[in-house]
């Protein structure tokens, strides 16, 4: 038989632990998932009404299988959806997901343990500026070579080198001689913004295992688990170095085309041609297909940029200079879209900055994520400093304060540098405004766009749960359990001063206006928009001239 798998732990309570554990648990409600962190105040915020990490759906999860819930009518949690089975409901369940900073005892008790952790690119050392900086991966795997079961399975979830199976294998080897854990490899796909959603319905499960009996058997107790909810044809077995190098060359191959095309929105600019116009016409041929052509400032967020450092490092060391240079150049146009937007503004402004201030709407990497990690805001002001402005003002209608501020201090201590809670204040009397994040209330919202009303994906994301809370396995132990509305509570209070912002003066279910804003504004009035956010006959019309990457004037 089939190797049995009751109790898993996932180390590292961060934006792929946290909601690839949830999910797990929702879809096995009789599995024990235990969710371990270093980090204690980031276990107590799990464990509270105010989570650390806003992704739309996840709140909800983490209630329904931290917490447990009565039964429920499926139409109280989805009352749009088609009553499915008659109305069915969805039967009581008890809480399944735990989170502690009991790492020894969960390592202990588990069957299975998934690696979360952080593999940031490493700043100093050897490879440094490329490498994958190992030590909490390596931290961890003595951990569980101290204290896991002799016949644990050990996933790595987080994103690692190729190969790392194998220093995995002999780590645990030389801390634990006679233990029989096999390595495998699960890397995650999710997007950030769009986890739970990613994780409910994921286009492929990658499971990499050794060529062996053994690593099989893993395999198939690992795809077990998927298989609760994931169609089994979705679900791929590769050999483990298989399946840790096709999630580097996943990300490399996205980024790449947002490279390509942000290469061809340079040409752009001085030839005339619209590169969205280019993007569109080109992304109809379907092999070529139209996602991940928008050109803009280039790839922010966590992994892009140091997963493609890890492909172009491995390369390098097996002496393929070449094909590190291929993938190096990915990362060389990216760096350019800043700066040719940080200079074209320096010299739209008579090339000076003394005495002006500029506004930056947008902190976040990307719009529905409130996440500030590798914010392409940063490489944009730190060009804009040495122009000495009198003020840089920052507004991002997610991105609470205290983030902004801890991911701006690499740029050391700038007075000049605001940060603001009304995107008003933040713009009023600025010389130009730098549109950096492709947040839906930035636009200028269009005829469709009812009222003034920004239409927000968390909506029709909750779509989602139409298979969200009907647990898979037999709920007998459940029957006769009293039937009650399950009323969905929001996770903490509205504006909650624990968890974002609270927005004086700025709703962000609601456009900007811009009339509003252009009022206030020194002349000349100037939009540089660096995601392709406003229409600049509609800013026109307020008396604000736009600036637009990748469109001639
Ligand atoms: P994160 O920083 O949000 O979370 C990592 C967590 O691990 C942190 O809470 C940290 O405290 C904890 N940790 C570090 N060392 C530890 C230790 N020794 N013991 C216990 N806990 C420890 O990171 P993330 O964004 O969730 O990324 C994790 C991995 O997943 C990375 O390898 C990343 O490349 C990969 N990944 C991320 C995404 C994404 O969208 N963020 C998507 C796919 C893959
Ligand atoms: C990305 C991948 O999309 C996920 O599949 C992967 O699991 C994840 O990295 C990871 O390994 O961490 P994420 O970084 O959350 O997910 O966000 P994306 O939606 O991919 O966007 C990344 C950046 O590219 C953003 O700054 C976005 O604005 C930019 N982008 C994206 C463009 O400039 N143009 C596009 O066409 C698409």
């Amino acid at each position: 038989g089939g190797l049995v798998v009751k109790n898993v732990c996932f180390i590292g309570a961060g934006y792929v632990g946290v909601p690839t554990a949830a999910v797990i648990a929702l879809k096995n409600p009789f599995l024990r998932v235990t969710v371990v962190d270093r980090d204690e105040f980031r276990i107590r915020r799990w464990n509270s009404a105010h989570l650390p990490i806003d992704e739309s759906g996840l709140s909800e999860v983490v209630r329904i299988t931290r917490d447990g819930s009565k039964a429920c009518s499926m139409d109280a949690v989805e009352p749009s959806l088609p009553r499915q089975n008659g109305g069915a409901s969805i039967p009581a369940r008890r809480p399944n997901l735990i989170f502690t900073t009991q790492t020894a005892k969960s390592i202990a008790e588990a069957d299975m343990i998934f690696i979360c952790v952080n593999t940031p690119t490493k700043m100093t050392g050897l490879g440094k500026g490329y490498a994958t900086d190992m030590t909490a991966v390596e931290s961890v795997v003595k951990e569980v070579a101290a204290n896991a079961k002799t016949d644990a399975i050990l996933v790595e979830k987080s994103t690692v080198p190729c190969r790392t199976a194998k220093l995995v294998q002999d780590i645990l080897e030389t801390f634990r001689p006679r233990a029989r854990m096999q390595v495998l490899s699960n890397p995650e796909f999710l997007s950030e913004g769009t986890a739970v959603k990613n994780l409910l319905y994921p286009d492929r499960i990658i499971i990499g295992s050794s060529n062996t009996v053994q690593g099989r058997r893993a395999g198939a107790a690992l795809a077990k688990l998927y298989s609760t909810w994931v169609d089994r044809s979705k679900i791929l077995g590769t050999h483990v170095w298989s399946s840790e190098l096709a999630k580097l060359v996943a990300n490399a191959m996205l980024a790449q085309r947002i490279s390509s095309i942000n290469s061809i929105s340079a040409i752009c600019e001085t030839t005339g041609a619209d590169v969205h116009e280019v993007a569109k016409s080109v992304g109809l041929d379907p092999r070529i297909g139209s996602q991940f052509l928008k050109a803009g400032l280039g790839f922010g967020g966590s992994c892009f940029r140091k997963d493609i450092g890890s492909l172009v490092y491995l390369a390098r060391s097996l002496g393929l200079e070449e094909v590190a240079e291929y993938w190096n150049q990915v990362l060389v146009i990216n760096d350019l879209q800043r700066s040719r937007f940080a200079r074209n503004v320096i010299q739209r402004l008579n090339g000076t900055l003394v005495g002006k201030k500029i506004a930056i709407l947008g902190f976040a990497f990307k719009k529905n994520t409130s996440d500030t990690r590798e914010s392409l805001a940063v490489d944009i002001i730190r060009a804009l400093l040495n122009e000495r402005p009198a003020e840089i003002a920052i507004f991002d209608p997610w991105c609470s304060p205290a983030n902004i501020q801890r991911e701006l201090a690499s740029l050391g201590n700038h007075a000049c540098i605001k940060v603001y809670t009304d995107p008003y204040q933040g713009c009023a009397d600025s010389n130009a405004i730098l549109v950096v994040t492709d947040w839906d209330s930035f636009r200028t919202p269009s005829p469709a766009d009812e009222r003034n009303v920004v239409k927000q994906p968390q909506k029709s994301d909750t779509a989602a749960f139409s298979t969200l809370a009907a647990p898979t396995q037999s709920a007998s132990t459940f029957t006769g359990v009293e039937m009650e509305q399950y009323l969905p509570e929001p996770a903490c209070p509205e504006n909650c001063p624990e968890c974002k912002t609270s927005f004086i003066g700025f709703n962000p279910d609601e456009h900007l206006e811009w009339a509003r804003i252009s009022y206030h504004m020194r002349k000349p009035k100037l939009v540089f928009d660096g995601r392709d956010v406003v229409d600049a006959a509609e800013m026109e019309r307020v008396g604000i001239k736009v600036e637009a990457l990748g469109r001639a004037d």
